[in-house]
């Protein structure tokens, strides 16, 4: 069949041909960092294991020199030039035709090439930095999801795993890094060239390179493996908190695996441009600054806790994505999905005090929200380019993915999903894995039908709200596929269920397989107060004296309704401190989700809200805090002449905690009261609480006399800000200098971050226009844009208005999800189908494919905005609600 075949058949196709494998890869690089070009050369052992006299590998922005290109067939002592060799540009792949059908069995493919260490932060590239005053150049690479072969070309898929022997030539004085130790150097005048040892089989995506000036911390594992963290010069200090949070992780996955971290050592390092949080390279992790570094003076603790879960992910993914890959990216979840569930397992272990496992529901949230828009997806999704790659990289495979195997391992018990795991990883070690390998294994342990019920999970998008009611002497329960704009989808899932009835002493599980099911009330009851009649029982559901919770800790990756009786004993079973406080944070989050889908109202979420008054757990108060402050939001649409009333009832609900934390850290204080108040602090300074406003400037005056005072830790700092710029306005901008001269002084990435999350917090639109256009200027890394874009209310116009006149530039400077972040910052606010109509029609001539997506899916939050606002403008109760939850005014 060789000599049918012509280059235009590789054409357009989604994967690489498989006539031939990479087996080893020998890659000499040589970068120049003064002139930001890189040369390489390549020998890849290649298996032809088919007949062809083709070769089909990856590259793209890369010069092949043509005449360097020969195969070598080692058997034979041949040696084969190709007679064509074509670039197709839009594929990103390189064909090589030769005369002859290649003789099946090794050879060795040579190739010269050169590249740019370009802008972008992916493929091979350039991030700068200053040292002793002098803005110096560091290279770096990020290849996840398909920019390896933006550095040398390849077979870039993951399931082409070979083994790597690199090699680097760099000016002597500077610290080269790859994946493996180095095991010889050898110094020719100003250059070095570092040979680093030859690596396991391992996957295209996961290769690393990092040349640059260093200072490192250094830990060896009980194991022995050499652990350092690498950080701008001076700042090795900062590394050492994740030091020991990266031996203690490696320690624990070692436990839960029952496997060890396999490579000899293990770098993870500081980059100061860098596009995602983290990237988990084998043996060479990179980081954001942020995600890595930390200080104890001038950190806060959610700053901390990053770093706990942003190692304990990557390092996760040693295992769960690099010593096991996923096949194709289809089953990226495996990935993301795993090795964020598990960073939360790593963090319960090691910060126990953090209740941690509350925070995953807030932390993931944002899979349910996604999930509840028809333009969601699959967590299972079909993958036909490598454009579409990066937008996978989405809260449907990090969150949901993470939630629904939450939802599995308290279903099977967390024993028996450990001991699973476990053989998993053995049982595909150095190779790669699907979905259904997963569930095969699980099965074959647990005996339940794994596969039948998470099929339900990830091959269709989307999740079902479960409808509960009282009827005659059952307890009926019905799914229906839950959408944000009201809307029933068609969706149908096998649902674990749990439920508990007036302690969690009496708990059920039942496996939804139906639309709908019901329980005996009898049964669900039991028998608390056994000689009470049946009937006496339905009464006491019916009059709120029993409370039935489904859903028990929202483990289960649904929404529950329940009919108003069943609510009213939930609401008594919060006022009377009954509930855990994942169930109390589950209970609001469906009410809100029902409430913006217009299937409760507004009044009904406030009255909810008011049994909230006394609470104290982190994130039901961080949540209550998210609820508000979009509350608000819309508010200020739907119903401006309500807005005061409804601040004014939220700064009620969120004063008794602020007042108990007050401004100042106790000395041991908890981890979590430390970030609870500075939540706290911002949102009542959002809500123009006059006591904090006053507060909040005569702290930042003492703050700007003294950056080390006590007045203002690390903690506070953002509400202040927050605070400053609630008075900012162009006849009085002194609060917004103050700011930029923060972020100007500054030598911490944490800082300036926290300055830029302020500026757009401005209600004048005249500010936010300045601080938007401050983003574009080159004070800011482009890295650090998506953290100015979220603007006041009364910003969202000249947001949109700056984010038309500056698109050319802007779609030329960002790519991947930092380009869609702007979108999704700047549209979702809308509250309108007008707007949603303009957004559609400015993007119409605009739109490419890796913003599609993302695109999409703002316009239909926009769209649920604008049908919620009409929503609470109906409610005609909410008038008389709020005057009954406001205090009597004088
Ligand atoms: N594999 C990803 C990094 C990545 C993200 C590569 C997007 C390509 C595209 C890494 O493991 C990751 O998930 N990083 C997270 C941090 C984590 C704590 C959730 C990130 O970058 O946000
Ligand atoms: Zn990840």
């Amino acid at each position: 069949m060789g000599e049918e075949q012509s280059i235009d058949q590789f054409k357009g196709q989604s994967r690489l041909p498989k006539f031939a494998t990479p087996r080893r890869y020998d890659l000499k690089l040589k970068p120049d960092l003064s002139t930001c070009k890189f040369t390489g050369t390549l020998d890849i052992t290649v298996d032809v294991v088919a007949d062809t006299r083709f070769l089909v590998l990856n590259a793209a922005d890369l010069t092949v020199d043509n005449d360097s290109i020969c195969f070598r067939v080692p058997e034979s002592s041949k040696e084969l030039s190709p007679s064509e060799v074509v670039l197709v540009e839009e594929d990103e792949i390189l064909v090589l035709g030769f005369d002859d059908r290649l003789p099946i069995g090794d050879g060795v493919l040579g190739i010269s090439f050169a590249g740019t260490l370009n802008d972008q932060m992916r493929g091979f590239y350039r991030s700068t930095y200053e040292y002793n005053g002098e803005k110096k150049n560091m290279a770096v690479t990020q290849f996840e999801s398909v920019d390896a072969r933006r550095c040398f070309p390849c077979w870039d898929e993951p399931a082409f795993k070979a083994n790597f022997k690199i090699s680097l030539a760099v000016p002597t004085e500077l610290v080269a890094l790859s994946n493996m130790p180095v095991i010889e150097e050898k110094v020719d005048g100003p250059v070095k060239t570092l040979y680093f040892e030859e690596s396991p089989v391992m996957s295209t995506y996961l290769v690393a390179m990092v040349v640059g000036l260093f200072d490192y911390v250094e830990a060896i594992s009980p194991d022995g493996v050499t652990v350092r963290v690498y950080c701008q010069v001076g700042k090795s200090n900062q590394g050492k908190f994740a030091l020991d949070v990266a031996v203690r992780t490696l320690d624990l996955y070692k436990r839960y695996f029952d496997v060890p971290y396999v490579l000899p050592k293990l770098d993870m390092v500081a980059i100061p441009d860098f596009a995602a949080g983290a990237m988990e390279n084998y043996g060479l992790v990179t980081y954001r600054e942020t995600a890595l570094l930390y200080d104890d003076l001038h950190s806060a603790a959610s700053g901390k806790q990053s770093v706990v879960i942003t190692v304990a992910h990557e390092l996760a993914h040693q295992w769960f994505g690099n010593l096991v890959t996923m096949e194709w990216w289809t089953h990226l979840w495996l990935n993301e999905g795993f090795a964020t569930w598990m960073s939360y397992l790593a963090a319960d272990s090691l910060f126990p005090e953090w209740n941690i496992w509350i925070q995953f529901l807030d932390d993931n949230i944002s899979g349910f929200n996604l999930d509840a828009l028809s333009e969601s997806h699959p967590i299972e999704v079909d993958i036909n380019h490598a454009s579409e790659v990066d937008e996978i990289f989405d809260s449907i495979s990090y969150d949901k993915g993470a939630s629904v195997i939450r939802m599995l391992q308290s279903y099977l018990g967390a024993s028996c999903f450990q001991k699973s795991l476990a053989s998993y990883i053995k049982k595909y070690a150095y190779s790669n894995a699907k979905t259904e390998d997963l569930w095969a294994v699980l099965e074959e342990e647990s005996g339940e039908p794994v596969k039948m019920i998470m099929n339900t999970w990830t091959k269709q998008k989307g999740y079902p709200v479960v409808y509960v009611t009282v009827k005659d002497n059952a307890l009926e329960f019905v799914q229906s596929h839950f959408l944000a704009d009201g809307s029933v989808g068609d969706g149908q899932w096998i649902v674990p269920i749990t439920l508990c009835c007036n302690s969690y002493d009496n708990q059920k599980k039942i496996l939804l397989k139906t639309k709908s099911d019901k329980l005996d009330i009898g049964e669900v009851i039991g028998s608390p107060n056994g000689n009470t009649t049946l009937m006496g029982k339905i009464t006491n559901i019916k009059d709120g004296r029993n409370w039935i919770k489904f859903n028990v800790d929202q483990t289960g990756f649904y929404r529950v309704s329940y009919d108003a009786g069943l609510a009213a004993a939930l609401i008594s079973a919060i006022n009377e401190n009954q509930l855990s406080a994942m169930d109390r944070y589950g209970l609001l989050d469906d009410s809100f989700a029902l409430c913006m889908a217009c299937k409760q109202t507004l009044s009904s979420l406030l009255l909810l809200l008011n049994a909230y008054r006394k609470e104290l757990e982190y994130t039901v108060l961080s949540h209550i805090i998210t609820v508000s402050g979009k509350v608000v939001y819309v508010a200020a649409d739907a119903i401006p002449e309500l807005l005061g009333d409804i601040k004014q009832f939220f700064i009620d609900l969120l004063k008794f905690s602020a007042e108990k934390l007050g401004w100042e850290s106790r000395d041991g204080e908890s981890h979590l009261d430390a970030m609870l108040r500075g939540e706290l602090l911002t949102a009542l300074a959002k809500f123009g609480h006059d006591k904090t406003l006053k507060e909040a400037a005569r702290r930042f005056d003492a703050f700007l006399n003294d950056r080390t005072t006590s007045l203002l830790p690390p903690d506070t700092r953002q509400a202040a800000y927050v605070a400053v710029m609630q008075g900012v306005t162009m006849w009085d901008k002194s609060g917004y200098d103050s700011l930029l001269r923060i972020y100007r002084e500054t030598d911490q990435s944490e800082e300036r971050e926290r300055v830029l999350r302020s500026l757009g917090s401005c209600p004048d639109p005249d500010i936010v226009l300045e601080a938007l256009n401050f983003m574009l200027s080159p004070e800011v890394r482009n890295q650090d844009v998506v953290y100015g874009l979220r603007t006041s209310w009364g910003g969202r116009e000249i947001a949109w208005a700056w984010l038309k006149d500056n698109w050319e530039y802007i779609s030329k400077t960002w790519s991947g999800s930092l380009l869609s972040g702007f979108i999704s910052a700047i549209v979702t606010p809308f509250c309108s189908e007008e707007k949603a109509k303009e957004v559609e029609e400015f993007f119409a001539t605009r739109v490419k494919p890796s913003i599609a997506r993302t695109l999409k899916q703002s316009l239909e939050k926009v769209r649920i905005n604008s049908n919620w606002v009409q929503g609470i403008m109906n409610d005609s109760s909410l008038e008389e609600v709020l005057k009954g939850l406001l205090p009597a005014k004088q």
